[in-house]
């Protein structure tokens, strides 16, 4: 691994390349859903969303979507290659995605965790972040994939 990890908005062309990584890290996503190429390309127009890339010369090996309401921060999909983890590059690409989301004007930063995922939640925990206890995520879908 080189010193120099370089970070910097993806593109539509890393399309590939973040399912790979989304993939190695083991992070489901939504190919006909959310996750689409279409949809990742047209979420890359959207001012309220950016997506960070962590790099290694050429190869991708962390990445982290963050998107705004206009009230709140949300950081989602934080995922670090099997290969580069516990050298603090989650942390890392925590701290980027919350200054890009006080150069919005954000100052509440939060994240939606799986019950599975304990070591996100470590992860976030590490990252300063308090839990709250006592909230029910509730959703209604046009169609399952989305
Ligand atoms: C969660 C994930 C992004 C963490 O990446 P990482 O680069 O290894 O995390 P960091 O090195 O920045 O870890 C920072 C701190 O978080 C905690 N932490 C991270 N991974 C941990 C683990 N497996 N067990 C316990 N604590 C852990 C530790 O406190 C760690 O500090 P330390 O290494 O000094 O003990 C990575 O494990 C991953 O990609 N998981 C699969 C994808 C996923 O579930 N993403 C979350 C979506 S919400």
């Amino acid at each position: 691994m080189s010193d120099a990890l370089n970070l910097r908005r993806l593109n539509a062309g890393d399309y590939g390349a973040l399912v790979e990584l989304w993939t190695a890290a083991g992070l489901p996503y939504k190919p006909h859903g959310r996750d689409s190429r279409s949809a990742f390309e047209h979420q890359l127009t959207l001012p309220q969303i950016a997506f960070f890339g962590l790099f290694d010369h050429d190869r991708i090996i962390g990445t982290s979507l963050v998107t705004h309401d206009g009230r709140k921060g949300w950081i989602n999909r934080v995922a670090v290659h099997p290969d580069y983890r516990r050298r603090g590059l989650a942390i890392r690409l925590i701290r980027e995605s919350e200054q890009w989301l006080v150069s919005c004007g954000i100052g509440i930063f939060a994240c939606l965790i799986e019950g599975y995922n304990d070591t996100s939640r470590a992860t976030f925990k590490a990252a300063g972040y308090e839990l709250f206890e006592g909230v029910t995520y509730f959703t209604r879908r046009v169609d399952p994939d989305v």
